[in-house]
Formats: C-alpha cells, sequence, structure tokens
C-alpha cells in the first residue's frame, strides 16, 4: 500500500472506469491529488494496481471519499476495509474528525461495506449522479 504516484494515472483510471458507474475526467486525479497526497492511497501487488481510495479534505476537520475500488476479481478479501483503515489514519493524523462520502442508492454491496466500516447513511439527495440516480450521503466521525 502507498501513495499514488502520476504514473499510476492509467491503472487507477482504468479501475475506475471499470469499477464505478460514473465517469470521470482523468484531470480530476492530477488536479486534486496534490492538494492532499496522503488522501490517495493505492494498493499494488506484483506491479498492478488492485485498489485504491481517492479522498479530499472540505476543510480543517473533515474528508471526503470522492472514490474507492478494488479490482472484481479480488474482492471480498479484505482489501477495500485495508485501503479505509489507511485512509482513516491518514485523516486521525491530520486532525480530521469528519469522513463524508456519497453512494448510489442501488449500490447496495458498497451500502452494506461502508455501514459494516462504521458509516451512518444520513440522508438522500436527490439526482446526485449525472444519470440522475439518487445518491444516499454517509458520515463518520473518527
Ligand atoms: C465496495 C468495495 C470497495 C469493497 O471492497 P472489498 O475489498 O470487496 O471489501 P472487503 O473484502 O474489504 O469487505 C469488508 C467488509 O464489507 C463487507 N462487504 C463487502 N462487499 C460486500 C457485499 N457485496 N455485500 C455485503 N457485505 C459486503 C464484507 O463482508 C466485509 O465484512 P467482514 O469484515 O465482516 O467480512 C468493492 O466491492 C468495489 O470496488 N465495488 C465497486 C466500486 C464501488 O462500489 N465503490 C464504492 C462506491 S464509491
Amino acid at each position: 500500500m502507498r501513495y499514488f504516484k502520476s504514473t499510476d494515472l492509467p491503472q487507477v483510471f482504468d479501475l475506475a472506469t471499470r469499477a464505478l458507474k460514473e465517469r470521470y475526467n482523468p484531470n480530476i486525479f492530477l488536479d486534486l491529488s496534490p492538494y492532499w497526497r496522503q488522501g490517495f492511497i493505492v494498493l499494488e501487488d506484483m506491479g498492478k494496481i488492485i485498489g485504491f481510495v481517492f479522498g479530499i479534505t472540505v476543510s480543517s476537520v473533515e474528508a471526503r471519499i470522492l472514490m474507492l475500488a478494488v479490482s472484481e476479481e479480488r474482492r471480498g478479501h479484505g482489501f477495500g476495509a485495508l485501503l479505509c483503515r489507511q485512509f482513516f489514519q491518514e485523516c486521525a493524523s491530520k486532525g480530521i474528525r469528519l469522513i463524508s462520502l456519497e453512494v448510489r442508492v442501488s449500490n447496495h454491496s458498497a451500502l452494506r461495506f461502508y455501514e459494516k466500516l462504521g458509516f451512518v447513511a444520513v440522508g438522500e439527495i436527490k439526482e446526485y449522479y449525472s444519470d440522475k440516480e439518487d445518491g444516499m450521503a454517509m458520515q463518520l466521525y473518527l
């Protein structure tokens, strides 16, 4: 597990495209990651990126997870939880107390996953995604 570097972009973008429904401009990774390097963590196995978590700070006490993905063939082995726990540690060491995120209401597996990590659903956001699907806002107090 290590921090993202710019040469990871092709693999991270490919994983994000395969794992997430939302389509992101690849520039988002390079534009936002310099602001908080420790909030962008990748998991690498034999040179292949098998998962990543990408978060940003929104205030001195709050961070947001923008994206989290584990490659399909490596799911269910604790890697998603590992990435999140490392992210929580990075947050704690920066004095962050609240982590927020949004998940598609239809993404039951991610909702269950985040609940297991201690996140609480705090309300739906109507038509949050570009295809007009609603989002579920979730929060975790460290
Ligand atoms: C969500 C995701 C990151 C989880 O990664 P993962 O490596 O498979 O998850 P883990 O193996 O670390 O699971 C951690 C816990 O969540 C639970 N969990 C994971 N997937 C689950 C599912 N589909 N249904 C119910 N619980 C699930 C596990 O049972 C585990 O609990 P345990 O510790 O009690 O066994 C992965 O499924 C993924 O990449 N999904 C596609 C992208 C996505 O939806 N991202 C989130 C929205 S941004």
